[in-house]
C-alpha cells in the first residue's frame, strides 16, 4: 500500500501521573532506604582508587511531631551528574552493577513524595568542595527546574558526599512491620529495619568494603550503632563451601561462590534464617547485595519440603561487568524470569548443590529453641542466646546450650532430651568455669532434661557445696522440659 500522507501524534508522558505511578512500585520503607544505600555503596566501589572517600553510609532516624525524620548520608564522591541522577532511566553514569536501571533513586523519592513527604538531596563533589559549596534539589520532583547552590557543606562524613533527607509520615514508617495483625513499637520497627539492612548487605559489611552506621535519636539522645553482617548459624556437620570460581553465565565470566547446608534456626532474628519455609532455600547475591531469596521451586521444580526448612544455599556473583549478570527487577527484589543467564545460574546450582536428605532439627535443638522463645518473652530479659561460646579467652569455643541474662543475672543451661546423667552435671560445671574465665560469671546453672537420674541429682548436691575458680559457690538446680511448659 502507498503512504498517502502524514499526521502528528503526541504521547509525551504526563509527568505528574508518571511520577505518582512510579511511587507505587514499592511496598515498604526499607526498599526505599536500600535504594539510597545501593547508590552510596555503588559509588564507593566504583571509585576504589579515591583515597579521600569515607566509605560509610550513615542512616539517622529521628521521630518528630508525629513524623519520622530520616537522613541517609554517604562519604562518597558526591553526585557528579545530577541531571542524569534525577532523570528517569538515567543510565549515563552507572558505576557498578548496583546501578542498573536508572530508576532506584527516583523510585525511592517518588515513593516518599507520593505519601506526602518532603525530600531533599544535597551533594558535594570535589569540584564543589574546591568552591566551598554544595548543590541541593528538593520536592516537588519535576523533569526540569532550578537546583540551588549553598555555601559550605551540611555533610558530616567528609569533604564530599551526598545527604538525602526526607520526612516520613507514620503510615510509611509502619510499613516496616510485615505483620499488619500485630502492633509493633517504634523501636521494634527500627530493629526490623536494621536487621533488613544487615541481611541485604551482609557480605559487603563483612568484607569491610563499606560500613553502615545507624543512629536513632530519641528525646535528643543519639543511639549510635555500626551494623554487623547478619549471617546464618550453620550446622557445621552439613555445611559445604564451594570456593570462588570463574563461570560464564553466557555473556562473559563472573566469579561465583557458594555455601550451603542446614542452619540452626535463629531465635533472635525477626525475619531471616528462622528455619521455616519462607526463610530457607537459595539466596542469590550480586557483589554481596542480596537480590532474591527463598528460591527452590524455580530451581528444582518443587517446593521446600517440611524436613528441609533449615536448608539454605548462599550464592554470590562477583563482577564489575554490567551485561554478564542476570537482570534484576526494577525494585531489585528479584531476578527477571526467563533470562538465559539466570537459567544458566540455576543449572550451575543444580549441578553443584546437593540437597541434603533431611535438614530436620535435632530434638534437643528444637526443645532449646522453644525454651529460648519462651524465655525471650519474660520481663527483664535482655539476652537469650543459643549455643553461646565459652572459654573464649583461652581460645576454645565450647558451646553452652542456652545463655540468658535477666535483670543483669546470667543463667546458663545444659540439657538432654531424656534423662540426664552425672556427666551432664560436669558439662554444666565446665560452662560455669568458662563463664568466670571469660568475665561473665553466671549466677545460676540449670540442668534441664526429660527427667534426672539419681546420680545426677546426688552430684548436683555435691557440686553445690564446692566453690568455683572465683571463690563463689556453684549454684546448680534442675528442671524438666515439662516443668518449663515445653513438650
Ligand atoms: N549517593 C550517590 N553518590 C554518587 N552518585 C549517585 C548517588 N546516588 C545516585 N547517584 C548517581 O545517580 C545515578 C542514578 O541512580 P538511580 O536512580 O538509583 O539509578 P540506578 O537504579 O541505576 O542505581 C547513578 O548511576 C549514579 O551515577
Ligand atoms: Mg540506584
Amino acid at each position: 500500500m502507498a503512504m498517502i500522507g502524514m499526521f502528528k501524534f503526541d504521547s509525551t508522558p504526563i509527568a505528574a501521573a508518571l511520577w505518582k505511578n512510579l511511587g507505587g512500585n514499592f511496598h515498604d520503607l526499607s526498599q526505599a532506604i536500600c535504594e539510597f544505600c545501593d547508590d552510596s555503596i555503588s559509588n564507593f566501589n566504583g571509585n576504589l582508587t579515591d583515597s579521600t572517600l569515607n566509605r560509610v553510609v550513615r542512616i539517622q532516624v529521628t521521630p518528630m511531631n508525629g513524623m519520622v525524620d530520616i537522613t541517609v548520608e554517604d562519604g562518597g564522591t558526591g553526585i557528579q551528574d545530577l541531571n542524569n541522577a534525577l532523570r528517569l532511566a538515567g543510565q549515563a553514569r552507572k558505576e557498578t552493577p548496583l546501578n542498573e536501571h536508572g530508576f532506584g533513586l527516583k523510585h525511592a523519592l517518588a515513593y516518599v513524595e507520593g505519601k506526602g513527604s518532603y525530600w531533599e538531596i544535597s551533594t558535594r563533589t570535589h569540584e564543589d568542595a574546591e568552591l566551598n559549596r554544595y548543590r541541593k534539589v528538593h520536592t516537588p520532583y519535576s523533569f526540569s527546574g532550578d537546583g540551588e547552590f549553598h555555601d559550605g557543606w551540611i555533610g558530616s562524613l567528609g569533604r564530599t558526599g551526598t545527604v538525602i533527607h526526607f520526612t516520613c509520615p507514620m503510615d510509611i514508617f509502619n510499613t516496616l512491620n510485615p505483620d499488619t495483625n500485630k502492633e509493633l513499637s517504634f523501636d521494634e520497627q527500627l530493629a526490623i529495619l536494621k536487621e533488613h539492612l544487615r541481611y541485604v548487605y551482609a557480605d559487603i559489611l563483612q568484607s569491610g568494603m563499606a560500613r553502615i552506621e545507624f543512629i536513632s535519636v530519641k528525646n535528643g539522645h543519639p543511639d549510635w550503632e555500626v551494623l554487623q553482617a547478619l549471617l546464618p548459624q550453620w550446622d557445621s556437620s552439613t555445611r559445604v563451601v564451594i570456593p570462588q570460581q570463574d563461570y560464564d553465565l553466557g555473556a562473559g565470566k563472573v566469579k561465583i561462590s557458594c555455601e550451603y547446608g542446614c542452619i540452626k534456626p535463629s531465635v533472635e532474628n525477626h525475619n531471616y534464617y528462622l528455619g521455616n519455609m519462607e526463610t530457607s532455600g537459595v539466596e542469590v547475591r550480586i557483589n554481596g547485595r542480596v537480590v532474591e531469596r527463598g528460591l527452590m521451586k524455580a530451581i528444582w521444580g518443587r517446593k521446600v519440603h517440611n524436613a528441609e526448612n533449615a536448608f539454605l544455599v548462599r550464592v554470590n556473583l562477583e563482577t564489575n561487568g554490567f551485561d554478564v549478570l542476570p537482570g534484576t527487577s526494577n525494585e531489585k527484589n528479584g531476578f527477571r524470569k526467563g533470562d538465559r543467564r539466570l537459567r544458566k545460574l540455576f543449572k550451575w546450582i543444580r549441578a553443584n548443590v546437593q540437597i541434603p536428605n533431611s535438614c530436620r532439627e535435632s530434638r534437643e535443638c528444637q526443645l532449646f529453641r522453644l525454651l529460648a522463645e519462651k524465655k525471650k518473652k519474660e520481663p527483664g530479659m535482655t539476652r537469650v542466646s543459643l549455643e553461646e561460646g565459652t572459654f573464649l579467652t583461652i581460645g576454645l569455643h565450647m558451646r553452652i546450650d542456652l545463655f540468658t541474662c535477666q535483670n543483669n543475672k546470667v543463667t546458663i543451661y545444659e540439657g538432654k532430651v531424656k534423662k540426664t546423667k552425672a556427666i551432664d552435671v560436669y558439662q554444666l560445671k565446665m560452662y560455669w568455669d568458662g563463664c568466670i574465665e571469660d568475665g561473665v560469671p553466671a549466677e545460676e546453672g540449670v540442668l534441664i532434661g526429660g527427667s534426672h537420674s539419681a546420680e545426677a541429682l546426688t552430684l548436683i548436691q555435691y557440686v553445690n557445696r564446692m566453690t568455683g575458680p572465683d571463690g563463689r559457690r556453684y549454684n546448680f538446680r534442675t528442671t524438666t522440659w515439662k516443668d518449663e511448659g515445653i513438650a
